[in-house]
């Protein structure tokens, strides 16, 4: 099929050079302005969708903007693409796969294949695996070696294999039980596992070794480390068998590793690394929180799924934030996007949305390979409210770039404490209009002028108290950040990355910019073992790998 795509580069359409050229229109428009002059702008420029409510009022937008971004996904062939990743089409060019998480996440609503096969018996055999396993383990009649119920879950992985979990029990704390644990680690820094096991008592401590691959290094590293430690322990290899499980595509390297594959979770393929916490990598959540409420998780993403398959392009919520950040990142040159949510529970969202988001869409040539001509992923950081407001919001608000910001806001309070959740509230809100409305030279003269201030001093400060405003965000605001809803924003920002994708012409869901930096690695660690020899390597790193092999820890390491 002859995709958009195809004819051409984007940014060589017209669409591209309409949006370029009203961009340049829109120059000195204020969003202040915007506001005084449509009393209908906030009605007109929000939307509701699966619990979730998106205000996009604050952004330097107005109706030809909006027109001209949805006609650019129209030229961008976005319904297509969307049509083909649904059908199970291989969207995932460079690795001739095909991309169906959402199948995942489906509970039976709609069929899906891949290569012409409905992949949906195989889901549900895995999530009845998975539904028998946690009720087991939470209500105690999964034992360890010596008999103990478990009190604490280890999962270990990485990257996709840990992100999504990990934001998500942080997320849904308040659903979880006191005496039944979950930590994550992650990073071969063996300071992770150690700190992790000090308090552990291996009696009832179950180790979830989680790699799509079953290859990865950090891994494998920590799991056979937290292997040794239990065996240890728990005096001999037969106490593996019932602490530890594995979540993988491998079966082969499953077993050879020492887990028997009736105690491995299967997932396929066409899950992608950081689409896959709806996979049986999703096994940590259910355990921490139970198994109707991960299929409640499934559910919130399954709606926004038939949301973005089904809304018109100008309702439909993945797409506008989608064109929203196409808007700042190709007209207004923004290089990076922040995430703030008031809500400590989603302190891990940033970093969730970080390889989402980074990993999928940081890409510099398109499916065909050619080189781009245009940016393409911004930078995804962030940190939640009102924290990140004592750190960064200083340059949010005064520094020379626009940084546009999502603010995701939970109306309701997750826990019973009179007089917080009031001023968490007052405080997203406010820096919302803050950066939307900024304050003037006049406004600060008069404010100082009535605090009784001399006029030199306050001529001296008008600058320093100047603030430009018109700094774009979104406000993403819903009940309670119930499981639903979790479900719900996740998919939303997958659709999100997804709809950029495809207008930026990339492969969002292969990541080779992450083989270089562990072939390199093993090269040097070779090195380190004396297996291999520095020669061909650049003078600094060979320096280093000399300074580290002199170091006296480097002799015990
Ligand atoms: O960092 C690259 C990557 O392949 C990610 O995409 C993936 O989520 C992570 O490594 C972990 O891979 P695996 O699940 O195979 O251990």
């Amino acid at each position: 099929m002859l995709m958009p795509q195809d004819k051409g580069p984007i940014d060589q359409t017209g669409e591209w050079e309409a949006l370029q050229r009203h961009w340049e229109s829109l120059a000195g428009r204020h969003m202040r302005d915007m506001f005084a002059t449509d009393p209908q702008r906030s009605e007109r420029y929000s939307l509701s969708a699966c619990g979730l409510e998106l205000d996009y009022s604050k952004n330097l937008v107005d109706e030809k903007a909006m027109e001209l971004l949805l006609d650019l996904a129209a030229a961008a062939g976005l319904p297509a693409w969307r049509e083909r990743l649904f059908a199970g089409d291989r969207v995932n060019t460079t690795e001739q796969r095909a991309v169906l998480h959402m199948a995942l996440r489906s509970l039976g609503d709609r069929a899906y294949r891949c290569d012409g096969e409905d992949v949906m018996d195989g889901i549900r055999s895995v999530l009845a695996r998975m539904r028998a396993f946690s009720e087991k383990v939470r209500n105690g009649a999964w034992r360890g070696h010596t008999g103990e119920p478990i009190t604490d879950i280890v999962s270990i992985g990485i990257g996709g294999s840990s992100l999504g979990p990990k934001m998500a029990c942080e997320a849904l704390r308040p659903y979880q039980r006191a005496d039944l644990r979950v930590h994550f680690v992650s990073n071969v820094d063996e300071a992770h596992l150690a700190s992790t096991l000090e308090s552990l008592d291996p009696a009832s401590t179950l180790f979830i070794v989680a790699s799509k691959t079953f290859t990865t290094q950090e891994t494998l590293t920590n799991a056979r480390s937290a292997r040794d430690w239990l065996v240890r322990r728990l005096g001999g290899e037969a106490a593996v068998a019932s602490h530890f499980v594995a979540v993988s595509t491998n079966a082969e390297a499953v077993a050879a590793f020492g887990i028997d594959t009736e105690h491995m979770f299967e997932f396929w393929e066409w899950v992608g690394g950081r689409y896959s916490l709806w996979s049986s990598i999703g096994l940590p959540i259910a355990l921490a929180v139970g198994f109707e409420r991960f299929e409640e998780l499934l559910a919130g993403a399954n709606a926004m799924d038939e949301h973005f398959l089904s809304a018109p392009l100008e309702h439909n919520m993945p797409v506008i934030l989608g064109l929203l950040g196409i808007w700042y990142r190709n007209f207004a040159g923004c290089d990076s996007l922040a995430i703030v949510p008031y809500h400590q529970h989603l302190e891990y969202l940033p970093a969730f949305l970080q390889q989402l988001d980074m990993e999928s869409n940081g890409k510099q040539v398109t499916r065909d390979g050619v080189p781009v001509s245009y940016q393409t992923g911004p930078v995804i950081w962030g940190a939640p409210g009102t924290d990140a407001q004592h750190s960064f919001f200083q340059l949010l608000h005064q520094g020379t770039r626009a940084i546009p910001v999502d603010f995701i806001l939970p109306l309701c309070p997750a826990y019973d404490l009179p007089g917080h959740h009031d001023k968490l509230v007052a405080n997203c809100l406010a820096q919302a209009q803050a950066l939307m409305r900024g304050r003037s030279a006049d406004e600060v003269r008069d404010e100082m002028a009535a605090a009784g201030l001399p006029a030199e001093r306050i001529e001296a400060l008008v600058p320093h108290r100047t603030f430009p405003g018109n700094r774009p965000s979104n406000l993403l605001v819903f009940d309670r950040l119930t499981p639903q809803v979790l479900g719900a924003l996740i998919a939303l920002y997958e659709h999100k990355v997804f709809v950029q994708g495809v207008i930026w012409g990339v492969d969002s869901f292969d990541q080779w910019g992450v083989e270089l930096g562990k072939q390199l690695a093993g090269q040097i660690l070779r090195v380190f073992e004396g297996d291999g020899a520095s020669q061909g390597t650049d003078a600094s790193t060979a320096g280093l790998i000399r300074r580290y092999q002199e170091a006296a820890c480097s002799r015990q390491a």
